[in-house]
């Protein structure tokens, strides 16, 4: 959507994958779905430096409203939960800098059940959420039919719209329609919709992960094109800093995340987050990938024999990333290329090792280069020209 929101892909924070719908305050006060969770990520957010690197978005999910609109007919959060209800939480929110995100589903009910946006509560749903300070809506579709959808999706762009407070606008229409065309118009997506769920919900494994990743790749030629700013693929939250995945694996996660253009929205605890987590998700340069002004999204270059794929994606000023990442489950492969054997012109380049942490001088296309990735895991790399390389770029880059 076009509306001057969202020019790179939003970065933040969202309860479900991790928080999914424990309500259960008097057992679990410290992981319930309540406003103290949310105001305990912002707190982290804004304290542990995630915001200045851009991590801006406190999104809600699922399991906040109470089971009954209230006599206007308004959703409420359950109070017991939010004694302070929405506007307050939001007030707390920009009080730090950051952005509230909600939750509501085109629908009779929520996919855990509490009470859905009918067709005819879109509008006084989008009011209520503009009242409130809302700054983000993901929209789900539990509980309605495509006829439903097919109006429900594109009349809540207008009613948002029509409040006249900026709000980005995710839809998780597609998965609802199996994500592909010609099921899924994806021209109409990128006029409505900032971003879209095209594919099944993540959950904390690296079956889970590897899914996605595959399903995202196999589907590059209808998906890639259409990503660009203010419209996204969402191929779900970042999961690093969990318990499913190893370090090289949430390294692979934060790579693909990056060179795809997906939007880094994280589902942990950032009350408890190791430190080889946190260097993943805070790590500059992977960053710096993924939010690149040009925003085209990545593609798989190269699916190998030896289990070693092969992402790039082009970036400003000619520079570009490269992602090999490895579906080995044996041992460090040694994998043999080139910058030419990847489509890369003549000339001079350096290559900076995202996680590695070191730089590659002295490169040409057709140099021949020995990576070796680790089971599982990326080596990944930020490739740029030796004619453009300044100062900056290798602060920034010695800089992590
Ligand atoms: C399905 C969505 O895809 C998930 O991300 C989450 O929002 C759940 N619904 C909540 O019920």
């Amino acid at each position: 959507l076009d509306n001057g929101l969202l020019k790179t892909p939003p970065m933040g924070w969202m309860a479900w994958e991790r928080f999914r719908c424990d309500i259960n305050c008097i057992d679990d006060p410290k992981n319930c779905i309540s406003e103290s969770l949310f105001r305990d990520m912002a707190d982290r957010l804004v304290e542990d430096g995630w915001k200045e690197l851009g991590y801006e978005y406190v999104i809600i999910d699922d399991c906040w409203m109470s089971r009954l609109r209230d006599e206007q007919g308004r959703l409420q959060p359950e109070s017991f939960r939010f004694p302070g209800g929405i506007p307050k939480l939001a007030r707390y929110i920009h009080d730090r800098g950051l952005k509230l995100g909600i939750y509501a589903d085109m629908g009779n009910y929520t996919c855990m059940g509490y009470p859905g946006t009918t067709l005819d509560n879109i509008e006084i749903d989008a009011q209520t959420f503009a009242s409130w300070g809302v700054d983000y809506l993901k929209f789900d579709g539990c509980n309605s039919n495509p006829v439903e959808q097919m109006l429900g999706y594109p009349l809540m762009s207008k009613a948002l719209n029509a409040t006249g407070r900026p709000m980005v606008y995710s839809c998780s229409w597609p998965v609802y329609q199996g994500g592909l065309p010609p099921n899924v118009n994806y021209t109409l997506l990128g006029d409505i919709c900032h971003l879209w769920r095209n594919y099944d919900d993540i959950q904390d494994s690296w079956d889970s992960l590897q899914s996605i990743i595959d399903w995202f790749s196999n589907n590059q030629d209808d998906l890639q094109p259409i990503a660009g700013p203010g419209r996204w693929n969402d191929p779900d939250m970042l999961i690093i800093g969990n318990f499913g995945l190893s370090l090289d694996q949430a390294r692979s996660q934060m790579a693909i995340w990056a060179i795809m253009a997906s939007p880094l929205i994280m589902s942990n605890d950032l009350r408890n987050l190791d430190n080889s987590a946190r260097a993943i998700l805070q790590n500059k340069v992977a960053i710096g990938i993924n939010q690149d002004p040009l925003g085209i999204q990545g593609r798989r270059l190269l699916k190998e024999k030896s289990q070693i794929e092969v992402y790039w994606r082009p970036l400003v000023g000619s520079t570009s990333a490269l992602v090999f990442l490895s579906r080995r489950t044996d041992m460090p492969y040694r994998y043999h290329t080139s910058l030419a054997k990847l489509n890369y012109d003549a000339g001079n380049y350096r290559a900076y090792d995202v996680f590695g942490g070191s730089l590659v001088k002295g490169l040409n296309a057709t140099t021949e280069l020995t990576l070796s990735i680790n089971p599982s895991g990326v080596v990944m790399w930020y490739v740029y020209q030796e004619t453009q390389y300044k100062e900056e770029t290798e602060t920034l880059h010695r800089a992590k």
